[in-house]
């Protein structure tokens, strides 16, 4: 008898985590978490509420109808407005300008896709800045060369 003592210390210290870890866990898992899989399903809704920021190229066109053709025929086709911008959404609202849209003009924008390193594919085009330049490199000096639209020189 004297040892069924420790059993049930054993015990007790058991049923005190148990009963611990159960009530914690109700407390500290959301409430939808689980109702169709192993995620919080009221997340859903609230994703599916929130206004998309970016709009893609085509939401440029109606009001930037030159810069929008311009980059289509010209090898920047595939890049975004919005990466070399900003987003649609702090810059026009219900067809009209709200807020200033960003503008990188200096070498900085061009030198973060075309700065050449070793990382990146051969066949993308990338160039020495220092050397194509051939001047200071400051400023916007790519623009003096480079039309950012259509930058075929
Ligand atoms: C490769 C980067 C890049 C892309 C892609 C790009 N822009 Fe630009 N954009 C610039 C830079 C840099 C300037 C500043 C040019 C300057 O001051 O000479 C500029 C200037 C502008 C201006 C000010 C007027 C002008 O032409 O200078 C407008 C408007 C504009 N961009 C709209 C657009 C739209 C619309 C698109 C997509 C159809 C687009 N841009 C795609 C880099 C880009
Ligand atoms: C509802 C019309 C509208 C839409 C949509 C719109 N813009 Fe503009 N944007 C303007 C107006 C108006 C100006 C000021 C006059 C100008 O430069 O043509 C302007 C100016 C700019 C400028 C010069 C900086 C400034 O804010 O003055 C840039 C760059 C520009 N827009 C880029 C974009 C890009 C990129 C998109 C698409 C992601 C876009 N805009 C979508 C109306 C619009
Ligand atoms: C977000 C990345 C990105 C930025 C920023 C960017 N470019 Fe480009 N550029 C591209 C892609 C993609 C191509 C097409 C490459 C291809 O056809 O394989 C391209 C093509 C070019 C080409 C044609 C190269 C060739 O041999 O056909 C030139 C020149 C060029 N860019 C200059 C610039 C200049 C100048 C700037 C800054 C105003 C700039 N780019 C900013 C991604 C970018
Ligand atoms: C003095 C004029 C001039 C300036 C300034 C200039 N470029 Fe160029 N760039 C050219 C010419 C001309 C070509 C085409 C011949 C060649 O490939 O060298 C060219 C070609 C390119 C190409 C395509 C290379 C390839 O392998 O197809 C890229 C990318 C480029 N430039 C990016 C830039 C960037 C980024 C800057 C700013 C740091 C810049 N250029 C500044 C004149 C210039």
């Amino acid at each position: 008898m004297e040892h069924a003592r420790h059993v049930f210390r054993v015990l007790f210290v058991l049923v005190v985590l148990v009963s611990g870890f159960t009530v914690f866990r109700t407390f500290l898992v959301p409430a939808s978490y689980g109702f169709y899989g192993p995620y919080r399903y009221a997340n859903v809704a609230q994703q599916a509420a929130r206004a998309p920021r970016h709009g893609g190229p085509e939401s440029c066109e109606k009001c930037h109808p030159k810069q929008y053709g311009k980059r289509l025929a010209g090898v920047h086709k595939k890049v975004s407005c919005e990466v070399c911008h900003g987003p649609v959404a702090i810059h026009a609202e219900g067809g009209k300008r709200i807020a200033a849209m960003p503008m990188e003009k200096t070498f900085k924008l061009c030198a973060r896709c075309h700065a050449k390193l070793e990382s990146r594919p051969k066949e993308f085009p990338q160039v020495v800045l220092e050397e194509h330049v051939n001047a200071k490199l400051e400023g916007g000096i790519c623009l003096d060369c480079h039309d950012p639209h259509d930058p075929t020189p």
